[in-house]
């Protein structure tokens, strides 16, 4: 099984709807056991997926050529022994939205993951945060 970490940035923010994002992602991943975690601030998207290698492959193929984003780069690329995310799809945290920190909600969602991983993902959400 893999894990699969990027960041990447948004390319017309006034263009991207998050909400038809978590949709596709929602019936995909469902679909495919992939489970993980999207951040999205407004400007900047970080991820996590993780699932069987091949379908990780195949997620991130798509994800790559899309045209809402650019510049992504791989933050870790690694095999696990068992998921880290739990089972549900995805989640999605616009800073100031849901009601509640983010931070705090990144450490609810990643209260699993390997440290490094973890610490990606608090990192983000301070640095949102401070901005
Ligand atoms: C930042 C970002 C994250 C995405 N994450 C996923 C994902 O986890 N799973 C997925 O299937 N599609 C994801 N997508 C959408 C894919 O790029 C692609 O549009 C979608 O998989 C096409 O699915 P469809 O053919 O069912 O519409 C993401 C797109 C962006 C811009």
């Amino acid at each position: 099984m893999r894990q699969l970490v990027y960041i990447s940035s948004v390319r017309k923010p006034a263009e991207v709807d998050p909400a038809v994002i978590l949709a596709q992602s929602r019936r995909n991943n469902a679909r495919a056991r992939v489970t993980g975690l999207l951040f999205f601030d407004g400007k900047r998207f970080l991820q996590a997926l993780e699932g069987d290698d091949a379908t990780v492959d195949a997620t991130f193929a798509r994800i790559q050529a899309d045209g809402r984003h650019h510049a992504l780069v791989v933050l870790s690329n690694r095999s696990i022994e068992q998921r880290e995310f739990g089972e549900w799809a995805m989640a999605y945290q616009a800073p100031g939205e849901d009601g509640g920190d983010p931070l705090e909600r990144i450490g609810r969602l990643t209260a699993n993951a390997d440290p490094a991983v973890r610490a990606t993902f608090a990192g983000f959400a301070k640095v949102r945060r401070a901005a």
